[in-house]
């Protein structure tokens, strides 16, 4: 491996890195060993990482191991050698590490990536801004963003996309009722997901009514599609008209009820998280199943990813009386929790209003109207959760670069 030189009439520049994202230089590198077949660095706050010599082999952004097109990996694992080491390590003038591997190669790291992807760092996703877990007491400023210039106001954007992570809930005031902005604004986030009621639907009352949504009827606290394996992440309801007598939106933070439930009753808290249950759809034409437990927990963490709130498509359950007896109790002690209002925010959306949540944290429902009072035309569609998150992770990585820049 040629040894880094630093002159003034060759400055040499830090390599790139596997990837599109910028990484502003945090810490700095102050010595590399060779250790135990990993690579030890030790940064400039005396903090020392070590790295497996395959995550830096197969992430070396050279243009053979990395595609410079594309940035996806370009040599496949089994292409290396099984005993890969490094043979010698080195930091050089532009605080890269050299390593010179045993098979002859060589590669140069990014200081700022590798900081970034140290092993054991604490914040795997730093991008998303922390969740507020929240009750009846929210205040609802916090969720209301303008949004009359989202098209084209990157600020705008940014705001509403922090509100949808952190409460799982936003209100977009100002986009007008122009009926194509349920499909132009959730695009900004990513492809709307098309469903058996259609890419874009219309809650309106109907009188072939194929869900209890298209009646009058009020609708307690529920997720929209618990019945598919992969319930959608984010719903939209867009207020064209809401002239009619009731027709409140009811909103409630899922992951507030179940903390509760938990802290209340383990037991029951228990059962919901790991009996599988059923949630079926009732149709004619169609007939969606799943089964998972109503509490899907993150193995990382162990809270809760998403709670499949089904009040009205649960199939038969089958356990065994005593399971079935703490299902049903746990379901109950819920559902009673929902209809709690210290529990739930209510409120009543304008014509112009885009109201958007995240549907497998945040429970919707609405009270009942009456149609003869006056119109009720809220338009609706849905895009994934994880959209969400990427635009947020691409927001931040446009500020970095900016900061970088600057
Ligand atoms: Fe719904």
């Amino acid at each position: 491996m040629a040894k880094a030189t630093d002159t003034l009439s060759d400055p040499i520049e830090l390599p790139g890195t596997p990837d599109f994202d910028s990484y502003p230089i945090i810490r700095r590198p102050i010595g590399a060993t060779v250790s135990g077949g990993g690579i030890g660095i030790e940064w400039d706050d005396g903090s020392r990482s070590r790295y497996h010599p395959m995550v830096l082999r197969e992430n070396a952004p050279d243009p053979e191991t990395t595609h410079p097109v594309t940035r996806e990996q370009a040599r496949m694992l089994t292409d290396f050698p099984v005993d890969l080491a490094a043979a010698s390590v080195d930091i050089d003038a532009a605080d890269a590490l050299c390593v010179a591997w045993s098979d002859g190669t060589s590669s140069r790291f990014h200081p700022g990536w590798l900081y970034a992807h140290r092993p054991r760092r604490q914040a795997p996703d730093s991008d998303l801004p922390e969740r507020a877990i929240w009750s009846g007491d929210l205040d609802p400023s916090v969720i209301r963003v303008d949004g009359s210039n989202i098209l084209r106001d990157e600020e705008q954007l940014s705001r509403w996309c922090a509100a949808l992570h952190i409460y799982g809930v936003a209100i977009l005031e100002g986009v007008g009722t122009d009926p194509t902005v349920i499909e132009t604004v959730p695009a900004l986030l990513g492809p709307l997901r098309d469903n058996n009621f259609g890419r874009v639907f219309d809650v309106v009352t109907k009188q072939d009514a194929t869900s209890n949504a298209y009646t009058s009827m009020g609708l307690p606290l529920h997720v929209d599609l618990a019945t598919r394996e992969y319930m959608p992440g984010l719903q939209f309801l867009h207020c064209i008209e809401n002239g009619a007598v009731g027709g409140e939106s009811l909103l409630a933070d899922s992951f507030f009820i179940v903390e509760k439930l938990k802290r209340e009753t383990p037991d029951l808290y228990e059962a919901l998280s790991t009996v599988p249950l059923t949630s079926a759809n009732k149709a004619v034409d169609t007939d969606y199943r799943w089964t998972v437990p109503m509490i899907h927990l993150d193995p990382k963490t162990g809270e809760p990813l998403e709670v499949r709130w089904n009040p009205w498509l649960r199939a038969p359950l089958t356990e065994e009386f005593d399971t079935a007896d703490r299902v049903y109790r746990g379901l109950r002690r819920l559902f009673d929790m929902g209809d709690d209002p210290a529990n739930t925010v209510t409120i009543r959306l304008k014509p112009g209003e885009m109201l958007g949540f995240d549907n497998r944290r945040v429970l919707h429902g609405r009270t009942a109207y009456d149609p003869t009072t006056g119109s009720r035309a809220l338009r609706g569609c849905y895009v994934e959760r994880e959209e969400l998150w990427s635009r947020l992770r691409i927001l931040a990585r446009q500020r970095r670069a900016r900061a970088i820049r600057t």
